[in-house]
């Protein structure tokens, strides 16, 4: 009986998948249908029934590191080289001097909902030596396609700085790290790259930009399976219905689609010290307004730059749980934030300077909805700086926020120290020997 239920709901899960999954998947076959059960499964997983909680032990540890800067003052430097970790996350690793010979330990430095993110943690180094990218089907050895295609964790590094030019996207299994530490790694001029149905990834410290739409066609998508794609949308990065991913230290600009969408009940994701410029539509979480599943996607924000010539959606939410906390936003074109399907928003000592145009001043949008349905939806903001005219419309039953506060909620760094915190957002340059 129990079992025969338990069917049904995968059944009803896949069959609202589907419409979008075959946008993508040309031929969807069992092997796509696995991936996509698997999938939700894992979503219910990592969805997180107390959000507050994780956003609580973020704020906490910020909080901790802002007292130690304090403790420390001026001796920061002195006593640690050129490193000035002004983050949580960063001071787990950066100021290691050892860190090339211990990268896996970045894999614990994630905080927020994608803090579990494993990556390709336990798993061998693979050593990406050759930028091409020519054969879909079967992967020269070498190329950072072949390395994502593997089954087992794998920590893919890079022997030198390189242009990869992917001819079509680059569709990424579970359980892998890319790290860009040490080179000078850019993903331009071609296709994105694509989590679909995986968990535990992380990107760490390239930068991908001018990404276009590509035709599709037969693409290995892992060892073991090659499959006819439809054309791809042209986001820079593209997780869909995936789980424990973090996006840390990327340097986004320019691309056909999305800089980052996150889609079909991806969660327990984390964005973290991106940098972010030159581009319409920054971040995507919930594409559809009828895929109520979205409602378990739980996305931390933090740390990162949105900086000139950006448009709109820094994140734009639908359903789901986004934490956005101690961001910089710099002259957005349109808004900051927006949502539809009454998504709840926690902003959290960002700083949010508007541009000149008057009728960008507005850090919020809400869309698709009534006035009195707006009111509804749970948006706040705390110790936030709106700088330039921005205003911050918040939102919610009063009542209702009293259940996401609890008493020993500890804030983030104040909308002040922004600048700070996300001086070093974006990729690295890091030399092996030294601090990073
Ligand atoms: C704030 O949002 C509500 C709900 O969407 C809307 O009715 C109201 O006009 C907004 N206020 C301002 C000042 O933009």
């Amino acid at each position: 009986m129990e079992l025969a239920g338990l069917r049904l709901i995968f059944l009803f899960s896949f069959a609202t998948l589907m419409p979008c999954l075959s946008a993508h998947i040309a031929e969807v076959n069992e092997v796509w249908r696995r991936r996509a059960e698997e999938a939700m499964q894992t979503t219910e997983q990592y969805y997180d029934p107390n959000p507050v909680a994780v956003a609580n032990h973020l704020n906490m540890k910020v909080q901790d590191l802002s007292k130690q800067a304090i403790a420390k003052r001026g001796l920061l430097n002195a006593e640690s080289g050129q490193c000035a970790a002004t983050n949580p996350i960063d001071k787990c690793w950066r100021c290691k001097e050892n860190w090339a010979e211990d990268r896996q330990a970045l894999a614990g430095c994630a905080l927020g909902f994608g803090s579990k993110a494993t990556g390709g943690k336990g798993g061998k180094i693979y050593e990406v030596t050759d930028p091409s990218d020519n054969d879909m089907e079967n992967p020269k050895v070498g190329t950072l396609r072949h390395a994502v295609i593997q089954k087992e964790p794998l920590w893919i590094i890079f022997a030198k700085d390189m242009n990869i030019k992917l001819q079509q996207e680059l569709i990424v299994q579970g359980s892998k790290t890319i790290d860009g530490r040490g080179a000078k790694v850019h993903i331009a001029n071609g296709a994105g790259i694509m989590l679909q149905f995986v968990k535990n990834v992380i990107i760490h410290g390239i930068h991908i930009h001018n990404i276009s739409p590509c035709s599709g066609g037969m693409i290995r998508d892992s060892v073991d399976h090659v499959g006819k794609r439809g054309q791809s949308d042209g986001d820079a990065v593209s997780i869909f219905g995936s789980s424990n991913i973090w996006l840390d230290h990327l340097t986004l600009s320019q691309a056909h689609d999305g800089l980052i969408d996150a889609i079909q009940a991806s969660t327990a994701i984390t964005i973290s010290n991106c940098h972010l410029s030159n581009h319409d539509k920054a971040i995507l979480l919930g594409a559809s307004d009828t895929f109520t599943e979205d409602k378990k996607m739980q996305v931390t924000v933090a740390f990162n730059r949105f900086d000139k010539g950006l448009v709109q959606r820094m994140p734009c939410v639908r359903f789901g749980f986004a934490h956005v906390v101690n961001n910089d936003y710099n002259q957005w074109e349109m808004y900051a934030i927006g949502g539809l399907q009454g998504p709840t928003i926690l902003s959290q000592g960002n700083r949010f300077f508007a541009s000149n145009n008057q009728n960008a001043k507005e850090v919020t949008k809400r869309m698709n909805c009534s006035p009195e349905e707006g009111k509804s939806w749970i948006w706040r903001s705390e110790g936030d700086v709106l700088l330039n005219g921005a205003y911050f419309n918040s939102s919610g039953d009063p009542k209702k926020q009293i259940q996401y506060q609890m008493d020993d909620v500890i804030k983030p760094e104040s909308g002040t120290e922004v600048e700070r915190i996300t001086k070093f957002a974006g990729a690295l340059v890091c030399k092996p020997g030294q601090e990073c």
